[in-house]
């Protein structure tokens, strides 16, 4: 790893193992991009890559007076501005007193250091050591306002990977009002990509989507105050053809939990312009003299040999430089939840009997879901009054995790700190509190309001609040959930001119509160949920090691929701778990199997009365426990692969794997979602094995028992031909749709 300058060409070259990024200051002081991809030799000169006409660009405005051919709009660019002849989607836009909005921010210094400098206030990725990553800052500066953009770029060691984010301060004596401030901007020449994004709804999160890139501009947002389920932060550029397992991706990934913008832009040129940040719409933020605004940082990935390599490296990523606390490396506690079992309707009888049943089958945790609290007996009320409901739970939480605990099982506990309902006692107190606008009706969802976390009194009372119940009550694991998306975006502790501020500020509060209750309780498991995936992103899992990957349960509808998941965030990072049939969110029936089986590819758990199975599926559960228990470490920080997609081929069949490190150990899962009569034979193929080790599989529908990696690989997995035809039928559900087989292959 080593960030090259090159002082006569001004360019800059970060280079790895792995990749190359190189930028240059031109002439003008504008920074210019030239290259991002593949690893290069380091060469002195780099400046055939500059995109410069040799002519008058017809009808564009030129940057130097006298000579022809240097025109931004058709320069490749780092931190493009708006005002000055590029007429593309700017990286920022800053209005100043005199209303104008025309910047001239140049180059003006550079610093290279090893570590990664840390953010303030904001999530981000860390090194441990600091030899494991350079850094270039880019001071950028506009002598006119007195104002400097630091633009900040990190190489690591061990992956294709390349983080960066962008800060302003302002210097000079007039306010500026930042009214877009992106973390970044890259501008890439003629390629044939397409545009990839993790799209859906509530109980649909992530499914993976294309796009042609035409000579246009395509954009995903969030303006619901959380990332959200709709688009997730994350897009990739494809190359064409490019597949799990081979061709170009570049993906970049914000680390950010509010609103945000991320979009492409094909110009005239087929230049590709790639950008994101926080969401410029209906944010402003006023920068005082002296101060300084920090954009969220971005994950920008490289891969040559397909998607499942990409995902690869933002899975060990996040898992060793953006996850922290005792759970980073931790294999998690299979749990069981009394959401779907009870919802709102339990007493301490019922959640006792739950969980006596769920630790006869080997459960390690109980938690306890939504209701516990104040006057909650349904979604109406309660929200706020963080205290136990003694009529449901007669000795109050604090009673039930110790009888939990002295059952030999771990207790855990839901909270949604960020919400009240109108119905309770902190509201009556404090309307003032939640995001409302004065002598206007606040508009209800799931009959609950936000509280403004951007009120320190606000974090504070929960602060308060949750630290108390934490301490006097045993508990090992919180759900941190987050049940609505924001209206009446409007801060009572704001001035009129700064209200672009509030969603910002909010999720900046929101980090200070998850920063200073997982620091203080360090032991527990904190898992965020936001109705689900409605916040599933990388600036959450720095505070809290996994996410509630949808509130929908159904294995079938979980294979493509955690497919999508897995492009970017690690396994372990999923909440995943068994639930009852007819599926609550689909009505459809599957095995308890075929539950298992997608689930076990996550943080695994029941949500479920195991008193209500029948004594087959009890026995069934005991032995998914059993074997979850034995292949725990390898399925949630293995290696993933995925290998049949369910976005393909009419969503036939699923298949993907997960491979120890050394090879040794492997566990796939295959998934049939449509049964076929009089079938052909049928195949499944591994991946990620070593092709000259040799395996053995175990499994009564394979033929055979010892094969070398290159054949499961390559040639695949034979199964028993088992037809209707063969009129065997103790093993028919082997063959009906939603059937699946989980198939470990251990070297010998
Ligand atoms: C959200 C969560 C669920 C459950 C309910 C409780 O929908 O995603 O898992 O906790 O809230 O109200």
């Amino acid at each position: 790893m080593n960030i090259f300058f090159n002082s006569n060409n001004m360019e800059f070259h970060l280079q790895n193992d792995k990749i190359s990024y190189i930028i240059k200051v031109l002439g003008t002081g504008d920074l210019g991009h030239l290259y991002f991809g593949k690893r290069l030799n380091h060469r002195e000169n780099f400046s055939n890559m500059l995109q410069i006409f040799e002519h008058q660009v017809p009808y564009t405005p030129e940057q130097i007076d006298g000579v022809s051919g240097f025109a931004l709009d058709t320069l490749k660019q780092e931190f493009p501005a708006f005002g000055t002849g590029d007429y593309r989607e700017p990286a920022y836009v800053i209005l100043q007193e005199n209303g104008s909005r025309v910047t001239d921010y140049k180059f003006s210094k550079y610093e290279i250091f090893n570590r990664k400098p840390s953010l303030k206030g904001l999530p981000q990725t860390y090194v441990e050591n600091d030899d494991e990553a350079k850094t270039l800052q880019i001071t950028l500066k506009d002598k006119h306002l007195n104002s400097e953009i630091i633009l900040s770029y990190t190489i690591y060691k061990n992956y294709p990977i390349i983080t960066r984010n962008s800060n302003i301060i302002n210097n000079g004596s007039s306010p500026l009002t930042l009214e877009r401030f992106l973390s970044f901007n890259m501008d890439i020449p003629q390629k044939n990509y397409e545009f990839m994004h993790l799209s859906g709804a509530w109980a649909r999160e992530r499914h993976v989507v294309t796009t042609p890139i035409n000579q246009n501009r395509i954009s995903i947002d969030s303006k619901r105050g959380a990332s959200s389920s709709n688009n997730n932060p994350f897009i990739a550029l494809k190359e064409i053809g490019a597949d799990e397992f081979k061709g170009e991706y570049i993906g970049v990934n914000l680390v950010y939990s509010g609103n945000f913008l991320a979009q492409v832009e094909k110009d005239h040129y087929d230049n590709i312009r790639i950008n994101m940040g926080i969401n410029p719409f209906n944010f402003s933020w006023i920068l005082e003299k002296d101060e300084t605004f920090e954009a969220p940082e971005v994950v920008m990935c490289y891969s040559d040999s397909g998607l499942n390599a990409l995902s690869q490296n933002y899975h060990k990523f996040y898992q060793n430089n953006l996850i922290r606390g005792e759970w980073k490396h931790k294999a998690r506690p299979i749990l069981i939840n009394n959401w779907e079992a009870t919802y709102f309707d339990f007493d301490e009888d019922k959640i006792v009997q739950i969980a006596i049943k769920a630790k006869e089958l080997g459960v390690e945790l109980f938690v306890l879901d939504d209701g516990w609290f104040g006057t909650r007996n349904g979604d109406t009320s309660g929200l706020g009054d963080w205290w136990s409901n003694l009529s449901k739970l007669p000795s109050g939480v604090e009673g039930l995790s110790k009888k939990i605990d002295e059952m030999g099982m771990k207790f855990g506990l839901w909270f949604e700190p960020e919400m009240v309902n109108p119905d309770t006692d902190l509201y009556r107190q404090h309307p003032e509190w939640a995001l409302s606008i004065p002598n206007r009706k606040p508009t209800l969802s799931r009959n609950q309001l936000t509280l403004d976390l951007g009120r320190a009194e606000v974090r504070d009372y929960l602060y308060e609040k949750l630290s108390k119940i934490l301490r006097e009550s045993k508990i090992s694991y919180i759900k941190w959930d987050m049940n609505r998306n924001m209206t009446d975006v409007w801060s009572g502790v704001l001035e009129g001119k700064r209200q672009g501020e509030t969603a910002h500020r909010y999720i900046l509060g929101v980090y200070d509160l998850m920063e200073r209750l997982t620091t203080e309780f360090p032991h527990i498991l904190f898992e965020s949920c936001a109705g689900g995936g409605n916040r599933f992103d990388a600036g959450m899992l720095y505070y809290m090691p996994q996410i509630w990957t949808s509130d929908d349960t159904d294995a079938v509808e979980r294979l493509k929701i955690q497919y999508g998941t897995s492009i970017i965030y690690p396994i372990s990072s999923m909440g995943a778990h068994v639930s009852a049939v007819p599926n609550h969110q689909t009505g459809r029936i599957t095995s308890i199997d075929t539950r298992a089986n997608v689930a076990f590819f996550g943080a695994f758990g029941y949500e479920l009365d195991l008193n209500h199975i029948t004594d087959d599926e009890a026995n069934s559960v005991k032995r998914q426990i059993e074997f979850f228990k034995e292949n725990r470490e390898l399925l949630q920080f293995g290696t993933f692969h995925r290998i049949e997609s369910p976005f393909e081929n009419g969503f036939q069949n699923v298949s993907w794997i997960m491979v120890n490190k050394d090879q040794s150990e492997a566990i796939l899962g295959v998934y049939r979602i449509h049964s076929i009569p009089n079938p052909g034979f049928d195949k499944a193929f591994a991946a990620g094995l070593n092709p000259d080790f040799k395996y053995k599989i175990e499994h009564e529908d394979i033929l055979g028992e010892i094969f070398y990696g290159d054949e499961l690989m390559y040639s695949g997995i034979k199964f028993r031909k088992i037809g209707i035809d063969t009129h065997d039928s103790k093993n028919l559900e082997n063959l009906g749709d939603y059937s699946s087989k989980i198939i470990k292959i251990t070297k010998i």
